[in-house]
């Protein structure tokens, strides 16, 4: 009896697989390049987050009067930046409040603006609060503020920024601010960390 000789015809490899390989190989290099463009759009657009920060402030009247009531005064400056070169940011919805010991003495709004390709925009404000009823706990902090020589408010509030991301379209975001605002009350003078609403 022969030995039973093994074809090797079966062995060829099916039509079907290499197509199947051949659409994985197409769907990779698709996917590779993909990437490559959407990593070279990135660079060349540069996408950034517009912002707002507080660059500079003053404190021009701080005291209360016999009766226990606060009488305050002060510049604010913020700016609205745009780092990006490509696309012009719009702010909306703006609105900060002005807190001191916990109460709100003033509404610190700004009418929707654009800011321009890689610009910024200044946002000055004069905030003057007359009358502001104290307990006499407060008008102790006051009086240790003034003591002290130190006197602090915080600014809280947001904005609403939109702006175009290349052919991504349209992004929309809230900007958040919370800032804390130190006075030497005697001359009026801003020190603080500088205060923005960049992501950190
Ligand atoms: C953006 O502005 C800065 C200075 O404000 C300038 O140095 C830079 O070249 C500008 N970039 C573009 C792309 O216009
Ligand atoms: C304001 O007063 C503070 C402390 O009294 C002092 O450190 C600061 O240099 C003064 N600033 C100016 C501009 O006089």
């Amino acid at each position: 009896m022969p030995p039973k000789l093994i074809s090797d015809a079966k062995r060829r490899t099916h039509p079907l697989v290499w197509l199947a390989a051949l659409l994985c190989t197409v769907v990779s290099i698709a996917v590779i390049i993909g990437g490559i463009v959407i990593f070279i759009g990135y660079l060349v657009i540069h996408p950034r987050v517009p912002m707002i920060g507080i660059i500079d402030a003053h404190l021009d009247n701080f005291q209360n009067d016999i009766a226990g009531r606060l009488e305050v005064q002060l510049t604010v400056v913020v700016k609205a930046e745009n780092d990006n070169a490509k696309a012009h940011a719009s702010f909306s919805d703006t609105s900060f409040f002005l807190h001191f010991l916990g109460i709100k003495i003033a509404q610190l709004v700004a009418r929707d603006f654009d800011v321009r390709k890689n610009g910024s925009l200044m946002l000055h404000y004069e905030v003057a609060s007359n009358s502001i009823p104290l307990t006499p706990e407060q008008m102790e902090e006051v009086d240790y503020a003034l003591k002290s020589d130190v006197s602090r408010f915080d600014l809280i509030g947001d904005t609403r920024v939109q702006w175009r991301v290349g052919l991504l379209g349209s992004v929309k975001y809230r900007c958040h601010l919370h800032c804390v605002l130190k006075f030497h009350p005697s001359n009026g003078t801003y020190f603080s960390p500088p205060c923005s609403s960049r992501a950190k």
